[in-house]
């Protein structure tokens, strides 16, 4: 089975790893904070807190907003489930917008209209590495005084109009999940320029203890333990030097894809707009036919290839559908669900299989 995503290992990151296992430290050692030095050196940002996973990261982040029960924040139904799931246990309301047909990120131009007066944050999600519009959404959160808590568990790598992501956003958050463009087994990070952020995160991350003015420790704050151990930020460091040759390994991937699928009018590849670079974290076809996707799905799964679906509307799932949401209408989420598949992307994918994958999928259209 050619799996969706896979990470790439090399004699490197186990040199990595094992250096630290006969170190000292396992955890709380010094290759958590060399790590995130390099990913806020990478993204251009001060601060880099690294935590055990996106989902605990983007708790983190939301927390360290001061997100609590009854804020509203808007974001996109076209996520995982993570990103809403985080507001949901702060007892926050995810306000779902409509997403953008050509990127299949939130619209930033129906984001206005969903402002309340219990709306704090706006979450944008960089879906499938692809940053949002953050010049537009900048400057709606700068006018209604919200957060932006940039979900950008996708895009670690990407671009916006010359800039890192991981530098757009007041808070950004990264999954390092072995499908994510580096990874350190489980893991995550929060991203910020504010210190009053960073203080919180690093607080929160380890059980709200800190040293009180005689050296002891002190319980301040109802933290967590939300710690990465050394072990995996040895194999983050590794992963980092090699971010942009992956970023640019997905980037070959999907101009396979594009060259081999041009003449496959049955379906619609995904866009890169003009102004950014994608981290091209998964690459999603959609098909022109709604009928078509699951006969194509079980047809591409029967010849060994790892498709999959990114994502079922956050709204629609059965826990969500019980909750009292205010959902707006999303007709385009809505569509985009019921023709989106994805198919396999990662770095070392070869000519060979995207071939393959090609000349399955055109097997299924009878091409
Ligand atoms: C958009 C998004 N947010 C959050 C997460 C959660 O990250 P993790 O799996 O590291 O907890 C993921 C992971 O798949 C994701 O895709």
């Amino acid at each position: 089975m050619i799996s969706y995503g896979s990470q790439s290992i090399d004699r490197n990151d186990v040199q990595a790893v094992t250096t630290t296992l006969k170190s000292k430290w396992l955890t709380q050692g010094p290759k958590v904070q060399e790590f995130e030095n390099g990913l806020a050196n990478y993204c251009g940002v001060k601060y880099a807190v690294a935590a055990s996973s996106g989902t605990a990261a983007l708790h983190l982040a939301y927390l360290a907003a001061g997100l609590k029960k009854g804020d509203e924040v808007i974001t996109t139904p076209n996520t995982f489930v993570a990103t809403t799931n985080m507001l949901l246990v702060l007892g926050a309301k995810p306000v779902f917008g409509d997403i953008r047909l050509d990127t299949y990120n939130l619209d930033e131009s129906k984001i206005a209209k969903l402002i309340t007066k219990k709306t704090k944050a706006i979450v944008p999600v960089d879906f499938a590495g692809q940053p949002c519009e953050y010049q537009k959404i900048r400057s709606l959160a700068k006018k209604h005084k919200l957060l932006i808590i940039a979900d950008a568990c996708h895009a670690l790598g990407a671009n916006y109009r010359g800039a890192k992501v991981g530098s757009l956003a007041d808070l950004t958050v990264f999954s390092f999940h072995p499908v994510k463009s580096i990874t350190t087994g489980e893991g995550g990070a929060v991203l910020t320029n504010h210190k009053n952020f960073y203080d919180q995160l690093l607080l929160l991350r380890s059980h709200g203890v800190e040293k009180d003015q005689n050296g002891f420790n002190v319980m301040t704050k109802l933290g967590f333990n939300y710690r990465l151990t050394d072990i995996q930020a040895a194999l983050g460091l590794s992963q980092l030097k090699k971010l942009d040759r992956f970023i640019a390994k997905r980037h070959q991937v999907v101009n396979w894809y594009r060259k081999y699928l041009s003449d496959c009018l049955e379906i619609t590849l995904p866009e890169e707009i003009p102004s950014s670079r994608s981290a091209w974290h998964i690459f999603v076809i959609r098909v022109k036919n709604v009928k078509d996707r699951l006969p194509l799905y079980n047809f591409l799964k029967k010849n060994g290839i790892g498709v999959n679906f990114h994502y079922p509307t956050v709204y629609s799932q059965p826990y969500y559908q019980k909750l009292d949401l205010k959902i707006t209408n999303c007709p385009k989420a809505d569509h985009y669900s019921q023709t989106a598949m994805t198919l396999p992307l990662y770095p070392n994918l070869t000519q060979t299989k995207v071939k393959y994958i090609v000349n399955v999928i055109k097997q299924y259209y009878r091409l």
